[in-house]
């Protein structure tokens, strides 16, 4: 191990952009497979990790909500975030803000309440036993319709107190940010934060929409952001933060080669990264696998990979005194 892996493993962060639904690890999947009798079109371990082979985000996203089909009970969701947060503490993740897809779950019959009360089982467990601390996005897929997403909205009326967000993901092209503005809205009515996947595979003008009409608190991926010096300029204005994942856009050729990944452009030209894992079961590793991978391709300095730190709870949704107590711990911890 390198001095800067041994620095990065050290490094105090928080993860901002995890699909839960992401991180459920071929293991698990076969183990739910069975104690739910829910048959699954793999016959081992290794031929699922096979699969995991995508040449765009469709490729992937069509995987990943045939492997969410395991999940069913109150059980299974609290497990599945128990495991995740496992991994983070690891990682020395202090704080995550995870993504759930409620309509992936309710459309197949699983009632919202036994999804938000399993994950919220897990986080508390989490917090409890491994001193990590988190909040919970409901995140909209962008290829169902409005009414459906207002519909969700209405689900989570009653667990309100339970979320820190909302979001937006699934398939990014042809499905524009515009599509939501009423959505987004009525939820910053609700006192939720907002965040949207924009510039994943979609052009600069839905990062535009994202920022203009959703008025999103926080970008998930941006890097198609890039190719537009106004909409950079207009980010590094206004402090936006950007959750990057490098592996997931290796993975589903945002980027060719890890080598070419934008996060050291993005920082020269002031942007607020972070890095993060997104579907680390599918991507081939978790939050500080993205930073070990993305400094060796790209040649990241300590510096650069602190800043990327701090910035994750800076752009984390804690209140401004956690903030501050953990960026102190970044600090610190970098001073050593
Ligand atoms: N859902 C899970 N991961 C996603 C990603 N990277 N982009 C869009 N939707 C997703
Ligand atoms: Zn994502």
């Amino acid at each position: 191990m390198t001095d800067l892996n041994a620095f990065i493993d050290g490094l105090p962060k928080a993860e901002l952009h995890l699909h839960i639904e992401g991180s459920l690890e071929p293991e698990l999947m076969f183990a739910l497979a069975e104690r739910n009798k829910v048959a699954i079109p793999f016959d081992s371990v290794e031929a699922v990790r096979a699969a995991y082979d995508f040449s765009n985000l469709q490729d992937f996203l069509d995987i990943y909500y045939a492997g969410a089909n395991v999940l069913l009970t109150r059980q299974d969701f609290e497990d599945l975030a128990f495991a995740y947060f496992q991994r983070a503490a690891a990682d020395n993740v202090r704080h995550a803000e995870i993504f759930f897809d409620p309509q992936t779950h309710t459309d197949r019959g699983v009632p919202f309440g036994v999804v938000v009360e399993g994950l919220i089982a897990g986080m508390d467990r989490a917090k409890a036993e491994l001193g990590v601390t988190s909040g919970l996005i409901l995140s909209f897929l962008r290829h169902l319709s409005e009414d459906e997403a207002f519909a969700t909205l209405e689900m989570a009326r009653p667990y309100l107190h339970h979320f820190v967000g909302v979001g937006l993901d699934s398939s990014e092209v042809g499905h524009p940010p515009s599509k939501f503005q009423r959505v987004f809205a009525a939820a910053q009515a609700m006192g939720l934060k907002l965040c949207a996947h924009a510039g994943e595979e979609g052009p600069p003008e839905y990062v535009w929409e994202a920022l203009d009409l959703l008025h999103i608190d926080r970008m998930d991926h941006g890097n198609r952001s890039m190719e537009d010096p106004a909409l950079v300029r207009r980010i590094v204005a206004e402090g936006m933060t950007l959750t990057v994942c490098p592996l997931s856009n290796h993975k589903l050729c945002v980027v060719d080669d890890l080598k070419d990944h934008p996060v050291p452009e993005m920082l020269r030209q002031g942007i607020r990264v972070t890095l993060n894992s997104d579907d680390p079961a599918y991507f081939g590793g978790y939050v500080n696998e993205n930073y070990r991978q993305l400094a060796a391709a790209v040649g990241l300095t300590r510096e650069q990979l602190t800043l990327m730190a701090r910035n994750s709870f800076a752009g984390s949704f804690l209140d401004d005194a956690a903030k501050a107590e953990r960026i102190a711990e970044v600090e610190a911890y970098a001073a050593t």
